[in-house]
């Protein structure tokens, strides 16, 4: 295990709900290259829960836990338990500002006690100390949002031995925003991330926040090690589809700026016998497409694939019968499409 990550890195964020195992599976089918992050996964959950919260499927390595707690005794017996289990490395929520975060004091709040991320990464090394640790945070909370207090919170994680930083680009309103809010709200501040990688050029650096396409992962990237995407790649999956070519040739404009529809129906048919899979072990089709429902985005067909898997995925109980006919829709919208286009040149 390296404790660094290399540059350069394009991660999938942390995104509770959204980004589970399932979720996971799909988007390793649209990209090899990416760092995957779980959802935020708590402490106790993992210590005193009555599900295995660590269970993944190896084929979404590197896949990267992120972790919700503040005590470093059970931070460290999280880290260490997550290091036996294979993780490519485990990442502190020092950047989500729900109120149920703010009760169990972690997440965003934590940067205001830097001393304690200190010890968590302290006590994470010490039991696991090939484990790689990363932190991901915000540019501050609250009152408190200046380049000092920035750079006070990332010396204190630097000098516990911390080598990896996602930042997202704003700061958090612990007061009076939902997470939702603080997710749009407060202003993008992309300069100040770039001016900390200048300040901790060491720092294997990503950069989060707002950033939806190509053309601006490369911007980025002439800045800082890494890029993390979170809305963006769940909403619109294929955008996934060029991540690959962009993490091997950083500073071209990849030709394909997402998937094509032909890796698109490749992949929704490999997700055919995972879930018919995870059915035979009593799950159910819609924990996995409702990770999908956004694959055909911007593309004819997109309206009815997300219509007839909203409508049918939650009571379905064939995989095949539900995938192939929401396909089926999708080829006929394209058919009609291409159709259309055909009339309309010919008649001009
Ligand atoms: C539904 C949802 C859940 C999220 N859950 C987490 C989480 O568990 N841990 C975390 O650090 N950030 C979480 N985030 C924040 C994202 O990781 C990311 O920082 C944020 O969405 C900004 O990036 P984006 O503009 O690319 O989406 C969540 C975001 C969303 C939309």
């Amino acid at each position: 295990m390296v404790q660094q990550l290399t540059a350069p890195t394009l991660a999938v964020a942390p995104m509770l709900d959204w980004t589970d195992r399932h979720c996971r599976y799909f988007h390793r089918l649209l990209t090899n290259k990416t760092v995957l992050f779980t959802e935020m996964v708590t402490t106790g959950a993992i210590i005193h829960g009555k599900f295995d919260f660590l269970a993944f499927n190896p084929a979404e390595q590197p896949v990267v836990l992120q972790l919700g707690g503040s005590d470093p005794e059970a931070m460290a017996e999280c880290a260490s338990r997550a290091y036996e289990r294979g993780y490519a490395g485990v990442d502190i929520n020092v950047g989500c500002p729900s109120d149920r975060v703010k009760n169990g004091s972690f997440g965003a709040c934590l940067m205001a006690a830097p001393e304690t991320v200190a010890q968590c990464i302290e006590a994470m090394q010490k039991a696991a100390p090939q484990l790689r640790v990363s932190v991901k945070t915000r540019l501050g909370i609250d009152e408190m949002d200046s380049d000092e207090f920035l750079y006070g919170f990332i010396d204190s994680i630097v000098d516990a031995g911390c080598k990896n930083l996602t930042l997202h680009a704003r700061k958090a309103w612990l007061k009076g925003l939902s997470p939702k809010q603080n997710r749009e709200i407060p202003p993008l501040q992309y300069q100040r991330v770039y001016d900390a990688k200048v300040r901790y050029p060491q720092l294997h650096m990503m950069i989060n926040g707002g950033i939806t396409n190509a053309a601006d992962i490369l911007t980025h990237l002439q800045h800082v090690d890494g890029v993390m995407i979170g809305r963006e790649a769940y909403q619109n999956p294929a955008f996934l589809g060029c991540f690959d070519s962009i993490v091997s040739a950083p500073n071209e404009l990849p030709v394909a700026t997402s998937a094509s529809f032909e890796q698109q129906l490749a992949v929704v048919e490999q997700m055919i016998p995972y879930i018919a899979a995870h059915l035979e072990q009593g799950g159910r089709c819609w924990h996995v497409v409702r990770h999908m429902l956004g694959l055909f985005q911007g593309q004819p067909g997109a309206k009815r694939w997300r219509q007839w898997l909203s409508q049918q995925g939650p009571s379905a109980e064939s995989a095949h019968e539900l995938v192939q006919n929401g396909l089926e829709m999708v080829l006929q919208a394209r058919e009609k499409f291409d159709h259309n286009i055909a009339e309309s040149t010919n008649a001009g």
